[in-house]
């Protein structure tokens, strides 16, 4: 885990900015592939707020993590055309076939399985996304195929 004197200098390097706590937050994802629950109490002290509003803006954006997330990362779309055409028997069978959650990560930190909202693959649905690459006509077979390769 990174220390509090990297958290603190990471957090430091965007407290000039008006309105930082965003900025902050995107700092620390880039660094360190998630915000560190140890930051939380930082980032509330160094911006002289409290810690339940830097969580209240990590849960509503939904980019920032909270722990690591898995070597592969499944993006399932949840966004009207694709839940029109299977969508929603897709990510069950996913997450189920995964034996995980939305936003959570597999035993052993293999696959992070997250909802996105349209990938523009309307046409083609159910859409999915494994590692930045999108998936048309989506099956929980293919996405389970494709992280186990
Ligand atoms: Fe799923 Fe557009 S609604 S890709």
């Amino acid at each position: 885990a990174p220390s509090a004197a990297a958290i603190s200098a990471e957090i430091a390097a965007e407290l000039h900015r008006e309105g930082p706590l965003l900025p902050i937050l995107h700092r620390l994802q880039k660094r360190f592939g998630h915000v560190p629950e140890t930051a939380v109490p930082l980032i509330a002290e160094a911006l002289n707020i409290g810690r339940a509003e830097v969580h209240g803006v990590m849960s509503f954006y939904h980019d920032f993590r909270a722990v690591p997330a898995g070597r592969h990362v499944v993006k399932i779309c949840r966004a009207e055309a694709c839940q029109a055409v299977g969508g929603v028997a897709l990510a069950e069978a996913a997450l189920a076939a995964l034996g995980t959650e939305w936003h959570g990560t597999t035993a052993g930190g293999a696959v992070t399985v997250e909802p996105v909202y349209c990938l523009g693959l309307c046409a083609n649905g159910p859409a999915a996304m494994v590692d930045g690459r999108p998936m048309a006509a989506a099956t929980a077979e293919k996405l389970v195929a494709e992280v186990s390769a």
